[in-house]
Formats: structure tokens, sequence, C-alpha cells
């Protein structure tokens, strides 16, 4: 980016920080009228909490209450969002093979993945920028985190940095990683997550650049320019010139990941065979399954369509998980019996905190793990390890 000869470095920054995030899949143009940033609140109140039944009530409900350009943001993907549909949609064409008379009065969704033992498979997604949807932001997301016992990952782009959150929630967080192009960024960003007590790194690497978003827009920038909004872990340490993808990242960052961290290191955006046994060639922890939402490569497969050839590949030599349009227990169900270690979800936990802050949060977590321990009892499942790919059927 050309130097500007009248601006001072940190102008600089803010100004190249708003340049990448207007032209990101995190833009996104929010009215700044209200304290969750141009809130439509077409909503009746009281709202009465009962009628709100699964994540697709959370997910209109959150139409309502928060601005147009917030939900462009949340919901929007690249181009034409076919890989967005495709992901939710794949999952219609698995069904279940439910086994009958077995004990299933009590159900364990006990898991245990990288050194942890969780109370379920149900993960929460980095997701940047939570304050765009409320003011309870990625804090709200961790306390609701903690008291639901879900596993959260935090975004390189939070608003609240990644220790703040740690600190408030007391959540045990891991760290998604953007690298940047300079890597004692990187390393910066590496020692903050690790004073936040992080234990593991999820490295995003299907973003070498940004996906064409095409909705969405300028009032980030302002948002961004009066300094309303942050991007907490990059306090202090972004030097003039720093782009935060990096178009030139190649297997190497794994061992220098490994000189650098203390962290378990994870791959996020696997979606070929090929890349699952670099994977493990390169001795890394764990990966996801992902293809950013739909919000990266347009046209890409469904990662449910995907998983089956990854985890072939990775043969449980190292856990895989998925996410992408999960939205259902028995969406959780399919992925798990298609061999996923553990899941993740992204947009349904953000329409709960868009819709009711933390509140909605812990709702919408609390309804994906009754349907999911339902589903479990309904199949003849009385445990994670009892679902197994004989209780699927793809089309
Ligand atoms: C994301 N995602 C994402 N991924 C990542 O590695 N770092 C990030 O900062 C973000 N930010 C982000 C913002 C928003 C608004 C969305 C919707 C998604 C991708 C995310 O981690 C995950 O891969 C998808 O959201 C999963 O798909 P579903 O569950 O949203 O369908």
């Amino acid at each position: 980016m050309g130097k500007l000869n009248s601006a001072t470095s940190t102008e600089i920054e803010r100004r190249q920080f708003i340049k990448w995030v207007s032209l990101s899949s995190l833009s996104l143009a929010l009215p700044l009228t209200s304290c969750n940033f141009g809130g439509s609140t077409k909503v009746d109140l009281p709202i009465d909490l009962s009628n709100l039944k699964n994540v697709y009530d959370f997910e209109r409900l959150s139409m309502k209450v928060m601005g147009e350009d917030a939900l462009l943001y949340l919901n929007g993907g690249a181009d034409d969002l076919k890989t967005v549909k495709l992901n939710s949609e794949a999952y219609q064409e698995i069904q279940i093979r439910a086994r009958r008379l077995i004990d299933v009065t009590n159900v364990s969704t006990e898991v245990n993945l990288l050194g942890q033992t969780l109370d379920n498979p149900i993960i929460m997604c980095p997701v940047g920028f939570q304050k765009f949807f409320h003011p309870d932001g990625e804090i709200g997301s961790a306390k609701a985190s903690v008291k639901k016992k879900h596993q959260m990952i935090v975004s390189s782009v939070s608003n609240y940095s990644v220790n703040e959150i740690a600190e408030q929630s007391q959540a045990k967080l891991w760290f998604q990683l953007y690298p940047t192009v300079d890597r004692k960024v990187t390393k910066k960003l590496l020692e903050r997550a690790e004073t936040a007590g992080c234990k593991v790194c999820v490295l995003t690497v299907d973003s070498p650049v940004l996906g064409n978003r095409e909705r969405g827009g300028t009032t980030l920038t302002k948002l961004m320019g009066d300094k309303i909004l942050k991007m907490g872990n990059y306090e202090g340490i972004m030097p003039e010139g720093t782009t935060f993808d990096d178009a030139g990242m190649t297997w190497d960052i794994i061992a220098w990941l490994r000189e650098n961290c203390d962290m378990k290191i994870v791959l996020k955006g696997i979606v070929t065979r090929e890349d699952a046994a670099l994977c493990v060639k390169h001795n890394v922890d764990g990966v996801i399954v992902s293809n950013h939402g739909g919000r990266q490569l347009e046209s890409l497969r469904s990662t449910i369509d995907c998983l089956p050839e990854v985890v072939e590949e990775i043969d449980g030599k190292i856990p895989v998980l998925i996410d992408g349009g999960i939205r259902r227990g028995t969406d959780v169900f399919k992925a798990l019996a298609l061999g996923a270690t553990a899941v993740c979800v992204g947009r349904p936990y953000c329409w709960g905190l868009g819709a009711l802050g933390q509140q909605g949060v812990e709702m919408v977590l609390d309804i994906l793990k009754a349907e999911l321990i339902r589903d479990m009892q309904l199949a003849g499942t009385a445990s994670i390890e009892k679902i197994t790919k004989e209780h699927v059927l793809i089309n």
C-alpha cells in the first residue's frame, strides 16, 4: 500500500485495516443508530421465549432485531451463495438408519479431543466482529460457552481481545489464527493467545486472499474509522504495511508454528484427501473440514460431501472436525456417523447473539445439544462412539 505522506503511522494502520475489512468477507455496512449497530427492532416486546424452538427461529428473530447490513455480513457468502446453500442442503441427502431395543435411558455426549474431555461435540466456530451483532460480542458468546459447556474458538479478528474474553468469561478458549504476512505480528498474536490460556491454535488455510463478497459495504468503514469498533488482538502490534491475509503461506508455516508456540495445531479449511494426507505428513494435531461457511471459494462441494474422503485418508490418526451448514441435531449426528470427531457451528450461535445477546447464544446451544441427545436416543446410540457409519445412508 502506498505511503500517505500527510498521515501518521497510526492513521495509516487504521486506513489499511479499513481497506482490508471493507474488501473482505468481513465487510458489512451498519447504521450507527442503536447499541447493536442498527437493530431494526421489528419485533413485539416482550418476546415470548417459549416460541423459540429451533435455530431457525433464532435466525428469524435476528432478522427482526439486527440491522440489514449486519445480517448481510453474518449470512452472506461468496459470489452467488451456492456453497452457503449447499452446505445445509447436502445434509438432506443423508438418511439415518435407526436401531431398536437399545437402552438409551442415559446418554453421554462426551468426547475426548486434543487432550481435553469435552461435555459434547458441538464447538463454536471462530466468527469475527461479534460486537456487530450485539454489544455482548465475543464476551457474551464465551460466557455462554462456559455456562453451557461448549468449546469456543476465538477469531483473530474478534472485537474484544482474546485476553479480555478469557479473563471476563473464564473460558478455556482455542485461538483461530490469520497469520498476517509479517511473522513478528503473528508471533505476538500467538503470545497473546497463549497468555490467555489457549492450548489449541486453529490455523485457517482457506483464505490466501479474500473471497468475493458483493453485498454489504460502507458503514463498517465508518464504524472502524470512528473507532467505535476495534480489533482487540491487533491493538498496538500492526506496523505500517502489514496485511491480514497471507497469499504466500505454504506448509512451511507448520514448522514455524511449532517453533513459535506450544499450542496444538489444527488446520481449518481442509476439503480434499490430498491435503488430508499432507496434514498427517506434517504432523498437525487435527483438521477441520471447512469451506469457511461458503464465504471464500464459490462452487466448492458441501463440507459433508468432503468429509468421507478426508476421514478415509486420515484413518483415525488425528481428529477430523467439520463445520458448515449444521443446523439440527440430526446434522450433528450425520457428521459424527460419517467419521467426524466433533462439529463446529458458526452462524447459528451468532443468530442467538444478534437476537438476544448472551442469553440467545445459551438458548441456541441448549437447543442443539437437546436435539442431539434426543436424536441419539431415537437412533439407539447411547454415546458418541456408538454412532457409526452403519447409522447413515447416503442417497
Ligand atoms: C466466519 N468464519 C470465520 N472463520 C475463521 O477462520 N475466522 C474468522 O474470523 C471467521 N469469521 C467469520 C465471520 C462470519 C460472520 C461467519 C458467518 C463465518 C467461518 C466460520 O468459522 C465457519 O467456518 C463457518 O461459519 C461455518 O459455517 P456455518 O456454521 O456458519 O454454516
